[in-house]
C-alpha cells in the first residue's frame, strides 16, 4: 500500500537487541552449571567452523553488568536474552541449582535498572545433555514434561518481573538442523519421521508452556520465535506457484499455523501421511494446541532472507546437507526437495558473505502475511547483519551494518503504517557473539568482542562499533531519524 505521509513507530515501542545462552555466556561448567547438547555437540570434529566453541563464549557470566551499562548508555528499550536449562536444572529436572537462578535474577534486575524491559527466550537450542543421555531428549514424549517443569520454574520465579516470555527460538531451525541436516545436535540426517515426532514434541512443550504461564501471570506476553524466510515464487508459471504453496505449508505454516491456530496444515499433513512420517498425536494433543493458541499474544518472527521457490523434478537437486559456514562467498548451492520445489537464488537481490540474501522489504512481507492471516501482533525478536569487522585503533566503522539495519527499519515503519502491530524490533545481536557453525568471524553486534576462533585469544574487551551510536539515536527518535 501506498500512504500519503508515515505515521511513525507507535509510542512505547521497544527497540531491543538480543542474545541466547550458549553464544554469549561461557562459564560452560561454572557454579554448578551442567551440560548442554552443544557442549557435547561442538567437541566432535568438524562440526563447527574451526573446532570454535561456545566454553567462554564472550565471557558474557561474568561481564553482564559492564554489557547491561552499555546497553543501558545506549537506551535500549529491551534485551532479549535466553536462558540456559542445564544452569537451572544441571540434569534437566530434579534438583534446582541455586546459582543458576541468581545469575538471571541479576540480569534481570540489572536491565530493570536501567529501566531495560527483560524479554526472555526459555528455550534456545540448550537441552541439558542429561536428558538426552536418558532418554534421547527431543526424541521421547517424556521431554514435555520436563520442558513445563523447567518453564514454570522459570516463571515462578522471574514472572514478577519479566512481562514478555518467547518459549521457543527457531523451533524449525533446531528441529531441521538436527534431525534432516545432521548439522545441529543430534546430528541425524533425513530423519523425517523422528524430525516431525520431535516437532510435535516441542509444539506440546509450547502449548503447554503457554497454559502454565497464564496461570500464573495471565497478563503477561508470550509468543514463539518463528525462523521467517518468506518465499516468492521464480515466475508466473502455475508450476512454481503451486511449489510456492508446497514449500509453505511444509516450511512456513506448518509451524505458525500451530502457534496461531492450534492446527497442522490440513494438505502438509495429508502429504506427511502419504509419506509414513507424520506425527503421532496423543488425544488431548489437538485440545491443548487449540487452547494455547488462543492465548498468544505475538507472533515472533526472527528475520534475516527471503527465497525463491521453483518446481523441482523427481529427479531434481536434492539437499546436500551443506551450508557456506566459511564467509566464502558465493560457495552455497542450490538445494531442493525432489518432486517438490528447489531454492534458486534471488539474482535481482544482494547477498551477504555468507551467501544470505538482503532483502529489507522481506521483512515488510512477514508482517503483512502474519496480519492478514493471525491477525496477532507482532515481535521481530532478531534481525541483523553476520560480517566481518575490523578492529582499528579501538574503532570499528561498519557502515554495511548501518545500511542493513536502517533499510529494515524503513521497511517495518511501513508495516506499522499498513496496520501491522508490530510491538518490538531486536536486532542480532547486541554484541559479537559465538555464530554457532561460523566461528567468531561473522560479526552481528553493536559492540565488537576482542576474541577470535581460538580460546583464550584476545583481551574480550568491548568497543563500540559505529552502529552503537547509530542506533543509539534511532532510539532516542523513535525511528524518525534513521541517517
Ligand atoms: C538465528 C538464531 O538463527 O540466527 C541465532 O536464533 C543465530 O542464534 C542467528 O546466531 C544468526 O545465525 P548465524 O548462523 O549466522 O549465527
Amino acid at each position: 500500500m501506498n500512504y500519503k505521509e508515515s505515521q511513525g513507530f507507535p509510542e512505547n515501542f521497544l527497540w531491543g537487541s538480543a542474545s541466547a545462552a550458549y553464544q554469549v555466556e561461557g562459564a560452560y561448567l561454572e557454579d554448578g552449571k551442567g551440560l548442554s547438547n552443544w557442549d557435547t555437540f561442538v567437541r566432535i570434529p568438524g562440526k563447527t567452523f574451526k573446532g570454535t566453541t561456545g566454553d567462554i563464549a564472550v565471557d558474557h557470566y561474568h561481564r553482564y553488568q559492564e554489557d547491561i551499562q552499555l546497553m543501558g548508555e545506549m537506551g535500549l528499550k529491551t534485551y532479549r536474552f535466553s536462558i540456559a536449562w542445564s544452569r537451572i536444572y544441571p540434569k534437566g529436572k530434579g534438583e534446582i541449582n541455586p546459582k543458576g537462578i541468581e545469575f538471571y535474577n541479576h540480569i534481570i534486575d540489572e536491565c530493570l535498572k536501567y529501566h531495560i524491559e527483560p524479554m526472555v527466550t526459555i528455550y534456545h537450542w540448550d537441552i541439558p545433555q542429561a536428558l538426552v543421555d536418558e532418554y534421547g531428549g527431543w526424541e521421547n514424549r517424556q521431554v514435555v514434561e520436563d520442558f513445563v517443569n523447567y518453564a514454570t520454574t522459570l516463571f515462578k520465579e522471574y514472572g514478577d518481573r519479566v512481562k514478555y516470555w518467547i518459549t521457543m527460538n527457531e523451533q524449525n531451525i533446531f528441529t531441521g538442523h538436527g534431525w534432516l541436516a545432521g548439522m545441529h545436535p543430534p546430528g541425524k540426517v533425513d530423519d523425517e519421521k523422528t524430525f516431525y515426532q520431535v516437532n510435535h514434541h516441542a509444539n506440546i512443550a509450547h502449548a503447554k508452556s503457554v497454559l502454565a504461564l497464564k496461570k500464573l501471570y495471565l497478563n503477561d506476553l508470550v509468543g514463539a520465535s518463528f525462523a521467517y524466510s518468506p518465499s516468492y515464487a521464480y515466475d508466473r508459471k502455475p508450476l512454481n506457484a503451486m511449489a510456492k504453496m508446497d514449500h509453505d505449508d511444509l516450511n512456513i505454516y506448518f509451524w505458525m499455523d500451530v502457534y496461531a491456530y492450534g492446527r497442522y496444515p490440513r494438505t502438509a499433513m495429508k502429504y506427511l501421511e502419504s509419506k509414513g512420517v507424520a506425527p503421532l498425536l496423543e488425544k488431548d494433543d489437538e485440545r491443548i494446541l487449540k487452547e494455547a493458541s488462543k492465548l498468544l499474544d505475538f507472533m515472533g518472527v526472527n528475520y534475516y532472507q527471503s527465497c525463491v521457490v521453483e518446481y523441482n523434478p523427481e529427479d531434481g537437486v536434492g539437499t546436500t546437507h551443506e551450508m557456506n559456514t566459511t564467509g566464502i562467498k558465493g560457495t552455497s548451492k542450490v538445494q531442493g526437495v525432489p518432486g517438490l520445489y528447489k531454492k534458486p537464488q534471488n539474482e535481482f537481490l544482494p547477498t551477504t558473505d555468507w551467501d544470505w540474501t538482503i532483502d529489507p522489504m522481506g521483512l515488510r512481507y512477514c508482517c503483512r502475511e502474519i496480519t492478514s492471516r493471525y491477525d496477532l501482533p507482532i515481535v521481530i525478536s532478531e534481525n541483523g547483519l553476520g560480517a566481518y569487522d575490523k578492529l582499528e585503533d579501538g574503532k570499528i566503522h561498519d557502515p554495511y551494518r548501518i545500511d542493513y539495519l536502517r533499510s529494515h527499519i524503513e521497511e517495518l515503519k511501513k508495516a506499522c503504517d499498513d496496520g501491522c502491530r508490530v510491538l518490538a524490533y531486536c536486532t542480532w545481536s547486541y554484541s559479537d557473539v559465538l555464530s554457532w557453525l561460523n566461528g567468531y568471524q561473522k560479526r552481528y553486534g553493536f559492540v565488537y568482542i576482542d576474541r577470535d576462533e581460538q580460546e583464550n585469544t584476545g583481551t574480550l574487551n568491548r568497543y563500540k562499533k559505529d552502529s552503537y551510536y547509530w542506533y543509539q539515536k534511532v532510539i532516542q527518535t523513535n525511528g524518525n531519524d534513521l541517517d
